[in-house]
């Protein structure tokens, strides 16, 4: 291990941004807090916003027909990249399926979909149950005598890291490393050395997971990858270790980023809060909408070659960042876009993407959702923020709250 000191992956402080059109950042505190009406400006100003902040010059469509159009056009717009860096562009390695396009892409994500088919997903709501009651339990008795709780570092953090170390074998505790590793992602965007950092940590403990499960096979989804064929051909150490990374990072900061913004807006909307509670409301379409209104997913795309989004003009070699959450805000697609609207019955969202790497992970996150809202709901039906509540949000691509200090019963 190369041991990543916790106290190194601290807060950082961005240049303000001058102007949201041609010099914008998602690590802008103004962006962090409340992006909703700087993508409204966007949306009607530009659409296509640009920033020199990151490699050679980023670009940023707004609009959900802009978006999706990019997302399902992978010969011009290549995932063969891994992000952003202040100052311009770092060659990492690819991460699959996620990095990977046509004709790579397929076979990877067909050898891989039965991991997350409905069937096997539904397989794991009574672990996802017994750890949502667990965490409740924890804090409970704290919270019934009239204490402060963090309904995101104390909760929302712990499902899908726990969820994906039972899926992966790994033991519960390491989700604490897992959330450090995120965290030193999340910050990676403006400190390179410190994302290589992470990955090579992430590398390494996968490394050691594979050899333990050669030795000893478990029933878990390391054993299976080490036996998963693709083409015919089993994949080696360094495919396993990236496939593995990958599974971690897209599946914890995503959920827990719509799992927290929805108790958040819970604890802000008491009329929602009452809905839901009394059954008028129903769990499932309200989590489509949070889905929606709290899309957490942004990523990136290469230009292959010179081509336009909407109007404007982009170069091959140029970077997008596809803001999915953004395009789920278009007015020209949603009715009352910046409405929270838990009775939506249209959402054709793109919280999960579009085209062909569209989330493999779905149906894992949506239980996730629900297992994680209905049990709070029951657990407690009455909850605000805490007085004077510091609600902080994640910086960067993956979006959500970190911090909701809540008190439970009553109106506080
Ligand atoms: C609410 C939670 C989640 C959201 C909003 C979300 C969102 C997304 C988005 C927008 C993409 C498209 C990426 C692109 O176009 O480049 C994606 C891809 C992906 N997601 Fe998720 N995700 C979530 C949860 C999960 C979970 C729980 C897992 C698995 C543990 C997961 C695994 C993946 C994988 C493997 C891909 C790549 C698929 C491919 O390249 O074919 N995601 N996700």
């Amino acid at each position: 291990m190369t041991g990543i000191d916790h106290r190194e992956i601290s807060e950082q402080a961005v240049p303000p941004v001058r102007d949201w059109a041609t010099d914008w950042d998602h690590h802008d505190p103004r962006w962090t807090n409340d992006p909703f009406p700087i993508w409204e400006e966007m949306r009607s100003g530009c659409p296509v916003a640009h920033t020199d902040r990151y490699n050679e010059g980023v670009w940023l469509p707004t609009t959900y027909e802009d978006v999706t159009t990019v997302a399902q056009n992978p010969q011009v717009f290549s995932s063969a990249h891994n992000g952003v860096a202040a100052g311009g562009s770092v060659e990492r390695g690819k991460f699959a399926p996620i990095h990977l396009d046509p004709p790579d892409h397929a076979p990877v994500r067909r050898s891989m979909l039965p991991f997350f088919s409905p069937k096997r997903v539904e397989s794991w709501r009574p672990h996802m149950q017994e750890l949502c009651d667990h965490l409740i339990d924890g804090f409970a008795e704290r919270a019934e005598a009239g204490g402060t709780v963090d309904a995101s570092a104390d909760y929302a953090a712990h499902i899908p890291a726990g969820t994906i170390a039972a899926i992966l074998g790994l033991p519960t505790d390491d989700g604490h490393e897992f959330r450090r590793w995120i965290h030193g992602l999340e910050l990676g965007d403006n400190d390179p050395d410190l994302r290589i950092r992470v990955v090579q940590e992430m590398g390494e403990y996968f490394g050691a997971k594979i050899d333990e499960r050669r030795a000893e096979p478990g029933d878990d989804l390391i054993t299976e990858l080490i036996h998963l064929e693709i083409e015919g051909e089993r994949l080696d150490d360094d495919e396993l270790r990236r496939i593995l990374t990958l599974q971690l990072v897209a599946g914890i900061d995503t959920t827990w980023g719509v799992l927290g913004a929805s108790i958040w807006h819970l604890a802000t909307h008491p009329e929602d809060l009452a809905a839901l509670v009394s059954g008028e409301a129903d769990l499932q379409t309200a989590i489509e909408e949070f889905l929606r209104s709290y899309a957490s997913v942004s990523l990136w795309r290469t230009v292959t070659e010179n081509a336009v989004i909407g109007d404007t003009s982009v170069s091959a070699g140029d970077t997008v960042m596809m803001a999915f959450p953004a395009a789920c805000r278009d007015p020209k697609v949603f009715d009352n876009a910046n409405e929270v609207d838990i009775r939506r019955a249209r959402n054709r969202h793109v919280a999960f993407g579009s085209g062909i790497h569209r989330c493999l992970g779905s149906n894992l996150a949506r239980l996730e959702l629900f297992v994680g809202l209905d049990t709070w709901l029951r657990r407690f039906p009455e909850f605000t923020l805490a007085p004077g509540a510091d609600v902080t949000w994640a910086a960067g691509a993956i979006r959500g709250p970190r911090q909701i200090p809540v008190i439970v019963g009553g109106s506080g």
